[in-house]
């Protein structure tokens, strides 16, 4: 079978939800309103970038991507997540595609730089990094990465905001 990494279509909503339902399920440092978080992002016009991984016609992985402000500005930079893999089929590499898609995407469209939060074991191989010149209030340190995408991202530092439905959802 082959997997397809794709903008996510009306279609595929439903899809995605039971997905980030079942996805943070027991995951440990979630309150499991993941999909809620994204259902507002949708609703708000604030997904720049919304990848499905897709086999057979079912939605197997799923990527949102939404602007962040650093210091009150938006400077071209995108925070990552929710990142979320069917339990069933973690561990195959879905997650690592939909990552290096995303990555690729972002470049090609010239986006600054992008934030997220999320376990450094996993996030280091697609170069992200734990950047303390890049403050995210409330969220442990160690926690916090980045990865610089263009020349001019590289002296950027501040306190990073995501979109508001984080705090309401993340
Ligand atoms: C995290 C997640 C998206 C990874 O997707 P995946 O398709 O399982 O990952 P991949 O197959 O691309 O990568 C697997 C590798 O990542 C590692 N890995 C997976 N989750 C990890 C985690 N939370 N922390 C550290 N490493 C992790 C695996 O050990 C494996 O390492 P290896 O290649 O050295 O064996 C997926 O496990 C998931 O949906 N988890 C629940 C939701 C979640 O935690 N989302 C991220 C929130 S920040």
């Amino acid at each position: 079978m082959t997997l397809t990494i794709r903008p996510e279509q009306p279609g595929d909503h439903a899809a995605v939800d039971s997905l980030l339902r079942a996805a943070f399920a027991d995951h440990p440092h979630s309150r499991q309103t993941e999909h809620l978080l994204v259902s507002a992002l949708r609703e708000e016009g604030a997904l720049s970038l919304a990848l499905v991984a897709e086999e057979a016609g079912e939605v197997l992985g799923y990527l949102a991507a939404s602007p962040v402000t650093i210091d009150g500005a938006y400077l071209g930079w995108l925070g990552l997540g929710p990142l979320a893999v069917l339990p069933a089929r973690q561990r195959a590499g879905i997650g690592s595609a939909l990552a290096e898609a995303c990555l690729r995407r972002l470049r090609a469209d010239g986006v600054a730089g992008c934030v997220l939060v999320g376990d450094p074991a996993y996030y280091a191989r697609f170069g992200f990094v734990v950047d303390d010149t890049l403050v995210f209030p409330g969220i442990p340190a160690q926690y916090c990465q980045a990865l610089r995408l263009q020349p001019q991202a590289v002296a950027v530092r501040g306190e990073v905001a995501f979109h508001p439905a984080f705090t309401r959802f993340g």
